[in-house]
């Protein structure tokens, strides 16, 4: 069978779980080529995963110079536009680190190009690949706890216990598009697009200090919403950098007319259809135990989400995650923003606009 050969651009923290990925999907594709500016950083991926990759210290090179089909974006966020618009134009598939871009203007340009060069585009929301929200869809999707009236979602860190001083983390727009990001695109999963928000976020405790084009003032490291979905159910999100007590939580919570599902502490279902679930069960899934460093590098979701990349390229199919299906995400996310900076509710259809819906 035909293997997909990819080049890695940016050798970083998160590489090591989609190399992780490539490795555990070898009949799929190759890693023929990494780039980074960092070429020492360069050098330890390759031997850390026995790679006999070409290097590239400039990702316009590795277009140029490279055999590739596809390449694997894992870079600081304000450069996800610029790298996936010229992997665009020389005509590579891309699957890029959420969030797609800096803003929902930025995933609009990307998405039309993409559309236009008939390439494929996926955001890497290896959350929807983990076993624990695997097995959470089929159980909503099979009407355990009938339809979903509630949804909540909060995901929050203690970025100082996890990144050190003067990380790019620090300086970009903030933590409701780089963690907020993952659960909004999950409640989206699970309950369906989002119509409405009204949202606050602020500069609670950290330094940030904001992109171009964004005061230092509006990039957040504290930020709530709460949310109308197209279904009529109600939500509500919250993302943070500056938990003190908690180097990282990760929870939803889905209330049903006929059960609750969540995932405080496990995979935990309640359900009035299915005997088994008449009392709040604990699922059993087998990552339930790793720890912060684990949970970045080896759960089941990265890998899974690298094999969904390839065999969507192999099989020419469309990504569960894909660019067109990411802009109900990024617009929820920059409709919070918008809500939180003019006190208003904002309509998230209307930011997307109906010449890419
Ligand atoms: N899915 C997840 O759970 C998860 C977790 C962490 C990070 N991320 C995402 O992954 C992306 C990367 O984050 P990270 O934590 O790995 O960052 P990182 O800083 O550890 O790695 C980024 C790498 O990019 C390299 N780089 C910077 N500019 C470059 C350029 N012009 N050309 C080539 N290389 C360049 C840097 O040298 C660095 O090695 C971000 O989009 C982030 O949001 C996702």
């Amino acid at each position: 069978m035909k293997k997909i050969k990819v080049g890695l651009i940016g050798a970083g923290s998160i590489s090591v779980a989609h190399l992780n990925g490539y490795r555990e999907h070898a009949h799929l594709a190759e890693v023929v080529a990494i780039c980074d500016t960092n070429n020492s950083l360069i050098e330890q991926r390759k031997k850390e995963f026995n790679l006999q990759a070409e290097s590239f210290t400039n990702y316009h090179e590795m277009f140029l110079n490279a055999q590739i089909d596809a390449v694997d974006i894992c870079l600081p966020i304000m450069l996800h536009k610029p790298v996936i618009m010229d992997a665009v134009k020389a005509g590579k598939h891309v699957l890029v680190e959420k969030p797609m871009a800096n803003t929902l203007e930025e995933a609009k340009q990307i998405v039309k190009s993409v559309k236009r060069k008939g390439v494929t585009l996926m955001v890497a929301h290896q959350q929807r690949f983990s076993e624990q929200h695997r097995k959470m869809k089929e159980l909503i999707d099979s009407g355990k706890i009938g339809k979903i009236i509630y949804a909540r979602a909060d995901i929050y860190q203690n970025i100082r216990v996890v990144l050190p001083d003067g990380h790019w983390h620090y300086s970009h727009r903030g933590a409701l598009i780089s963690l907020g990001i993952h659960k909004l695109d999950m409640l989206r999963y699970f309950a369906g697009n989002i119509k409405r928000v009204s949202g606050f976020h602020k500069t609670a405790m950290m330094p940030m200090v904001g992109q171009p084009g964004i005061k230092g003032e509006e990039a957040d490291d504290l930020g709530v919403a709460a949310m109308e979905f197209e279904n009529g159910a109600l939500g509500t999100i919250s993302a943070s950098y500056c938990a003190v007590a908690h180097p990282w939580h990760d929870s939803i919570v889905l209330h049903g007319t006929q059960g609750c599902i969540h995932t405080i502490g496990g995979l935990y279902i309640k359900s009035e259809v299915d005997d088994s679930f008449r009392d709040f069960i604990k699922i059993k899934i087998a990552e339930d135990k790793k720890s912060v460093h684990d949970y970045l590098r080896l759960t089941s979701g990265y890998a899974g989400e690298i094999e969904h990349f390839l065999k969507c390229l192999l099989e020419g199919k469309e990504p569960l995650c894909s660019g067109q299906d990411n802009l109900y995400t990024m617009a929820a996310i920059e409709a919070i923003y918008l809500s939180g900076s003019t006190g208003k509710i904002v309509d998230v259809n209307r930011l997307i606009g109906e010449d890419i819906q």
